[in-house]
């Protein structure tokens, strides 16, 4: 098992560059499955979830080589179930039940099961996908889907649903007739999914609002497209130099869509200088204690809530976090006690009050962003922190470790 040592307190300098977006880069892998061509995805970042999505099209009979641009042939698909095995270790292989069934009138995918943060159920992919047509029964763990015709529909979630928004406008693509998605998820990710199918030859418009139209039916081509900067890792790299009141310069970011994220780092006292998809980053005086709520996008993201909250353990005053989206996503809270910080959590509200300083500990990753959020923690205490399972960090960061020993902080991997 490897873990990351780190010794903290040493400010950060020079130039990183931010990775392929995780998020949007999965989605897209899954809509290559809509048009049996060879695909051309560049921008890939390195990670294992990629990897896992790479196993998981392998094994449904695509033919995949290529690692920063991936070519995807999905000609060849003969099988249309994704097992518990592969489906199990990341929820994003739910991915591939729209396009699957969309494509070939049927598909057996396993119920992604929770995680850490939350129960993740995936009823309203199964009701969005019911009204188009598609009867699903559920058996022993596994989603079994039959759809003779796929019917466009009109669709509303009660809430935004990033997966679910995603899955049916992969599937309204060959439905026959327009599909309506009303209270759609409005994330960047989706935005960039619904300009790759448009790339194939889809219908596609409203993406980024909250009401989304695909006219069906349109013939589709083999897709060429660059995957977006990941937003979630640019912002992770700025706590970076605000904890460590360095100086750092973040190539590649996509600023267009932080307007929440920068605001608020701005309001806690981090210099953040745009010059295109430059950002400079450094730190003026004390941070100061905020107010935080994720919501689903534009509002604050969840996926940037750990992160933060390590920032502000080592802020003067007091700040009050309230997650949102997910029911159990303050795990890191007990990790980031251990090292000192004054963190109570009442339901879905943690209340930071900050300390003068973090002290280094073994602690363990229990989750993707709470990797990060003690890895940030760590360069900011005094002494050594060891941070370990740091699997869960390599599935949404692209060596996280050597870019920050790039920009100095005294951080390497170890086996233990
Ligand atoms: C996507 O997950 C992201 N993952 C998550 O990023 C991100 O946190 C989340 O969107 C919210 O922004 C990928 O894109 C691969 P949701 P997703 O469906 O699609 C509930 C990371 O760290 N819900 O928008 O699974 C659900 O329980 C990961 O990179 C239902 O109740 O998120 C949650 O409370 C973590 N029924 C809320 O909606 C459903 O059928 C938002 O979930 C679907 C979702």
């Amino acid at each position: 098992m490897e873990s990351i040592v780190i010794r903290g307190g040493r400010p950060l300098h020079g130039e990183v560059t931010v990775s392929g977006a995780k998020n949007s880069a999965l989605a897209i892998m899954a809509a290559t499955i809509l048009q049996g061509d060879e695909h051309k995805i560049s921008g890939m970042p390195g990670l294992r979830d990629i990897a896992t999505m790479k196993k998981l099209l392998q094994y449904l009979g695509a033919e995949i080589s290529g690692s920063d641009e991936l070519i995807i042939n999905t000609g060849n698909i003969a099988c249309q179930e994704a097992p518990y095995e592969l489906v199990k270790t990341m929820r994003a292989s739910f991915l591939v039940l729209g396009p699957l069934v969309a494509r070939f009138g049927r598909a057996k995918v396993s119920l992604p099961g929770g995680c850490a943060i939350g129960l993740r159920p995936v009823d309203y992919h199964i009701k969005a996908l019911e009204a188009m047509g598609v009867s699903i029964t559920i058996d022993k763990g596994y989603v079994h889907a039959v759809c003779s015709k796929l019917k466009g529909a009109s669709i509303l979630f009660d809430m935004p649903t990033v997966g679910a928004t995603e899955n049916v406008m992969m599937a309204a693509c060959l439905a026959k007739g327009t599909t309506t998605i009303k209270n759609a998820a409005r994330e960047p990710e989706v935005v960039e999914l619904a300009k790759a199918l448009r790339h194939m030859g889809a219908y596609i418009k409203g993406e980024g609002t909250d009401t989304i139209v695909v006219e069906g039916e349109r013939p589709l081509q083999p897709l060429a497209y660059r995957v977006m900067p990941d937003r979630i890792e640019a912002g992770t790299l700025i706590v970076a130099g605000g904890i460590t009141g360095g100086d750092i310069r973040i190539l590649n970011c996509p600023v267009e869509c932080m307007g929440s994220t920068l605001e608020k780092l701005r309001d806690i006292g981090i210099d953040i200088e745009e010059d295109k998809d430059v950002v400079r980053v450094r730190r003026k005086g004390d941070l100061q204690p905020v107010e935080i709520t994720t919501h689903p996008y534009p509002g604050f993201p969840t996926d940037m809530q750990a992160q933060v909250m390590a920032l502000l353990t080592v802020t003067k005053g007091t700040s009050i976090i309230r997650e949102t989206v997910f029911e159990n996503r303050f795990i890191h809270v007990a990790e980031l006690d251990r090292m000192g910080a004054h963190i109570k959590v009442e339901h879905d509200t943690a209340v930071v009050t900050g300390v003068k300083q973090l002290k280094g500990a073994s602690v363990m990753a229990t989750d993707l962003r709470a990797s990060a959020s003690l890895i940030l923690a760590g360069l900011a205490a005094e002494g050594t922190t060891v941070v370990s399972r740091v699997y869960h960090l390599d599935r949404g960061y692209e060596s996280l470790d050597k870019k920050l020993y790039k920009l100095g902080a005294d951080i390497q991997r170890q086996q233990v």
